[in-house]
């Protein structure tokens, strides 16, 4: 029987688009699965491994099926599927909604049903399904619903990963459709400021995203450290270790999915520690998948943004972000997140990133944070 429950929490795993784009073949992708088995990315939760753009012959066979590119893929697409499961992992694949892809290779438009076929025949976990080469006349809204149906009917359970950019309002529609996630930003690039700038962007539609159904503000560019073979994505210089850190929170405290987009057969001790913080990361998998609310920052400081997502257990997540390149300070009061003096409850905290422990006084909770620093306490209430 099919697991029509897919994708309660936010999906972990990697993708080979941000680092590798059109360079993939079965070495890198088996390779890929090997390295979450041996990096202990895997025991942390990461489970997908995502062939993205540029994986098939530019041409459908005689039957219209899509053809993996055998120079690429020399044992076919079901033979890396049961490598992939194999290692106890999930494997996904990626098209468009379009007559092609991002890159020119063929798009399931009118081929939708079948393609779906050919992805449950190979093993496919996962389907990134992109919005380029969409026909002028053709609704958005339709040719996902269409894409979402074909996947619930091809006798597999594939998650659909819709990714249209947050165009047509895809945030009001995209849970009806029965997909699992929708992109809702442009494509990220390896530096800061698209960081910032992709966050910025969905802080009027965290409402939207929840349980079986995702908000994906992109890939994580955690580590990739400039290693981008694509210009558009590592153009302007990539981050610093700091940055990646604040990035990777972000992302868990908005609910976004953690596809790893650097090459983790070569990560840094400094790249493992950030994908593999524990806490940030059952952050991100809280079963509530509760959105956070921004609380005001009374230091005044318009570059540090305070978030606040409340988790299962009845602890909070408290994100507290500078995104700015000077030192700025954070400052918040516990009444307004519900608990003024008078509940005779305060906070007990542990820092994420350091483990460090305190217990709120005065009402108030401060930190002084570093230029693109972040600090992201688990909160407990306590009785005062
Ligand atoms: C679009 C998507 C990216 C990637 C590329 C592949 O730009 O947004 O994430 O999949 O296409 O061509």
């Amino acid at each position: 029987m099919q697991n029509k429950y897919l994708a309660m929490t936010p999906p972990m795993g990697w993708n080979s688009w941000n680092t590798f784009t059109w360079n993939i073949n079965e070495d890198l992708v088996c390779g890929a699965a090997d390295a979450l088995c041996a990096s202990g990315l895997k025991d942390k939760g990461y489970e997908y491994v995502v062939i993205d753009d540029c994986w098939s012959l530019k041409q459908r066979d005689e039957n219209g099926r899509l053809v993996p590119d055998p120079e690429k893929f020399p044992h076919g697409m079901k033979a890396v599927a049961d490598y992939v499961h194999s290692k106890g992992l999930k494997f996904g694949m990626y098209s468009c909604c379009g007559t092609h892809t991002c890159a020119g290779y063929p798009g399931s438009f009118e081929h939708e049903f079948v393609d779906a076929e050919t992805f449950a025949s190979w093993g496919v976990d996962y389907l990134k399904y992109d919005n380029c080469y969409k026909p002028k006349h053709m609704d958005g809204e339709v040719l996902y619903k269409r894409m979402s149906l074909a996947l619930r009917n091809c006798g597999r359970d594939i998650v659909l990963s819709a990714c249209n950019w947050g165009n047509e309002d895809v945030h009001s529609w995209i849970r009806s459709s029965g997909a699992q996630l929708f992109r809702s930003t442009g494509d990220i690039q390896d530096n800061w400021e698209s960081v910032k700038n992709l966050f910025l962007s969905q802080l009027d539609k965290t409402a939207f995203s929840g349980p079986y159904c995702h908000n994906d503000i992109d890939m994580l560019i955690v580590g990739m450290h400039g290693s981008s073979n694509n210009e558009f994505i590592g153009n302007i210089g990539s981050c610093s270790d700091l940055e990646y850190r604040s990035h990777f929170a972000l992302w868990a405290v908005m609910g976004s999915p953690l596809m790893i987009g650097c090459d983790i057969r070569e990560m840094s001790d400094e790249t493992r520690r950030i994908l593999m913080n524990d806490e940030m990361i059952r952050i991100n998998q809280d079963p509530l998948c509760r959105q956070p609310y921004k609380v005001k920052n009374h230091a005044w400081n318009d570059n540090v943004l305070i978030y606040v997502k409340a988790l299962a257990n009845g602890d909070l997540a408290i994100g507290m972000f500078n995104l700015s390149d000077e030192k700025s300070r954070a400052a918040m009061n516990l009444d307004e997140i519900g608990l003024p003096f008078s509940t005779g409850h305060t906070l007990e905290l542990t820092e994420v990133w350091t483990g460090d422990t305190l217990r709120a006084r005065n009402a108030s909770l401060t930190a002084e944070l570093e230029p693109f620093a972040s600090k992201v306490y688990r909160a407990k209430v306590v009785k005062l």
